[in-house]
């Protein structure tokens, strides 16, 4: 039984927007990145926007970086192209494709190969960046759920489950993981974000499903959720390890988040809005900076390196088992794809 929610003030939630309109210059930049060497990371959404620039920014730092996609071309293309750009780095680039996270059924044989490839080295970082914002509330997955919330939300706490086995180990100090959440998690639902009764909107027709931004809304307000309920579900290994794992707003930014959009937005957007590099500097911030310890478990950080403060209902969500909830309506979704 979760508890009703504290309520918010609207007041909150602009100023949470203004944190991505109007952000803070970056607090933690490349050149203050450690050394990555010997120590992986799997970033997924890698092929394009925010995820492209954090796995450049990555293998600078000589890291073996993973890239998870879903196009096996568009990956390799992305990985040509970086590996034309850096010189000097003994890090490397892997593609994982065809993980799909609008047809769950594809996440175990992409978990698959990551563990080969990975064979003995340390996991250290793992970022769940692929996401999808539709603009219209048409999106259903293969398996008939809401698209956005099996992109956003079921799709990473599946690949999290295959993972776990392999980042859970003391071989590594840095053991970090990003939930990419949003500033557009203010939009969620009343009730700690969550349409808790099927939050995935499985067998609700489309033309009955709310407005898109509530839905993506969501998926996002349950990315902040998921960051404190793995590291509360995985305590004892978390506490014996280390790991610090945060949700994190990565800005307001032009990517191709943005596609579908239309004409106007599309022209708009790169004079509004920041590219998608400073998106990674967030990222990177909640993924490398030594600012956060194990005492910011379940922390929210904001553009462009900041610790913020989700939505009020959410954030008492992570103290009242809320956050606890959610994942196991989620775990019990996946179970299907273990
Ligand atoms: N841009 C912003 O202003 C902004 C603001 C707040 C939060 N975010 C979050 O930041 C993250 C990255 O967004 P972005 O702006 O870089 O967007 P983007 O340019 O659209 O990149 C999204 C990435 O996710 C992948 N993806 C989409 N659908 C997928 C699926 N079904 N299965 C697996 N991967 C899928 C895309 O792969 P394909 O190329 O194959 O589609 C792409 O690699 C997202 O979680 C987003 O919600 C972005």
């Amino acid at each position: 039984m979760t508890e009703p929610a504290p309520s918010f003030s609207r007041l909150s939630v602009l100023s949470g927007l203004w944190q991505g309109i109007w952000p803070k210059k970056p607090s933690f930049l490349p050149d203050q990145y450690p050394d990555l060497t010997g120590i992986s990371a799997v970033v997924t959404g890698a092929n394009a926007g925010i995820g492209y620039e954090v796995i450049k920014l990555l293998y600078e730092k000589n890291c073996d970086v993973i890239a998870v996609v879903r196009s096996e071309l568009k990956g390799k293309e992305s990985r040509e192209k970086i590996l034309s750009e850096v010189n000097g780095s003994c890090g490397s680039i892997e593609v994982v494709s065809g993980c799909d996270f609008l047809d769950l059924s594809t996440v175990k044989p992409a978990a698959e190969k990551i563990k080969v490839l990975l064979s003995d080295r340390p996991l250290g970082v793992i970022i769940h960046n692929a996401g999808l914002m539709a603009p219209n509330s048409q999106g259903t997955s293969e398996q008939g759920f809401e698209a956005m919330f099996s992109v956003n939300v079921l799709g990473p706490q599946l690949l999290q489950h295959f993972l776990d086995p392999i980042f859970l180990k003391k071989d590594v100090d840095l053991k970090r993981i990003v939930w990419v959440s949003s500033a557009a998690h203010l939009y969620g639902f009343r009730e700690y974000g969550i349409n808790w009764e099927n939050p995935t909107f499985k067998d609700v027709s489309v033309n009955r499903r709310p407005h898109y931004q509530i839905l993506y809304g969501q998926s996002k307000a349950a990315n902040v959720l998921q960051a404190n309920a793995w590291a509360v579900k995985n305590q004892q290994a978390v506490d014996d390890i280390g790991c610090v794992s945060v949700s994190c707003f990565p800005g307001v930014l032009y990517t191709q988040l943005v596609r579908d959009w239309g004409f106007f937005t599309n022209k708009l957007m790169p004079l509004l809005t920041y590219g998608g590099i400073y998106g990674a500097y967030t990222e990177l911030y909640s993924a490398l900076s030594p600012d956060l310890t194990r005492k910011d478990q379940g922390a929210y950080t904001v553009p462009f390196g900041q610790i913020g403060e989700p939505r009020a209902d959410i954030k008492a969500g992570m103290c009242n088992g809320s956050d606890l909830k959610l994942w196991d309506i989620v775990e019990d979704i996946i179970s299907d794809y273990f």
